[in-house]
């Protein structure tokens, strides 16, 4: 049996997002961001424990009764932060798989999840990706010079790895700039990472205005399937 923990990372300040509080405790159709991203955790039959990083008071308060196998406190970066649950749930007894997840992201499909448990069968990690639609250009010196975009993904969260090898990937980790998701890690330290097909619900509420975009996708995605 593979013991899955899902790691929600929530301790970042939001600051792009403006407002009173950091996004990840704003309300969104009736619960705060992070409920939302527990939830969907949660909901799947594989995923055994969450575990949240972040500020306890805050997330106590946004999260009530929900059953957690530990709140961590959060670090200076993504990545401290997604350390220091990695931390937690190995001295909370391990775990065999982990989804590290934003909790910027309120909305995982139960398929996304499918998909990423799936490979890891036989990769160490697994990540979601979306196709780049729109051109690409670089813009400064270079403006104009247009970027291959048939040989670029968008990278998603969650994202599956197998504990062991994304805690070894964490503790080598030495680049002088500080990586913006966990498959960057697992990859320098030589580990594959599989790419599954990610899904829109899981874009990141990065700035105010994609709040309204996500009430909008989760409005057409509950007339679509009454999820
Ligand atoms: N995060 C974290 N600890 C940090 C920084 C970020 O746990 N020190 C989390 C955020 O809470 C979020 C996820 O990482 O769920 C993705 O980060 P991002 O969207 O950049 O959120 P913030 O860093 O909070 O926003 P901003 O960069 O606009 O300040
Ligand atoms: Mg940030």
């Amino acid at each position: 049996m593979n013991r899955v923990v899902a790691l929600i990372v929530a301790a970042g300040k939001g600051e792009r997002a403006g407002g009173d509080v950091p996004k990840q405790f704003r309300m969104l159709a009736g619960r705060p961001l992070v409920a939302h991203a527990f939830d969907r955790l949660a909901a799947h039959p594989g995923v055994d424990a969450v575990l949240v990083v972040g500020e306890e008071e805050p997330l106590r308060d946004a999260l009530g009764d929900r059953p957690l196998l530990g709140i961590a406190p959060g670090g200076a970066t993504r990545r401290l932060s997604v350390r220091a649950g990695l931390e937690a749930i190995e001295a909370l007894g391990g775990a065999d798989i982990v989804l590290i997840h934003d909790a910027a992201r309120p909305f995982t499909p139960t398929a996304v999840i499918d998909r990423l448990l799936a490979p890891l069968e036989t990769s160490p990690g697994a990540v979601p990706t979306l196709p780049v639609a729109d051109t690409l250009a670089k813009h400064g010196a270079a403006l104009g010079e247009v970027v291959d975009r048939d040989a670029l993904v968008r990278v998603q969260t969650p994202q599956a790895f197998r504990f062991d090898d994304i805690m070894t990937s964490h503790r080598a980790w030495r680049a002088e700039q500080e990586p913006t998701d966990d498959a960057q890690m697992a990859r320098a330290a030589g580990f594959d990472v599989a790419l599954v097909a990610g899904d829109p619900m899981l874009e990141k509420i990065t700035r105010a205005e994609d709040f309204a975009a996500a009430e909008a996708r989760l409005g057409a995605r509950s007339f679509r399937t009454g999820m």
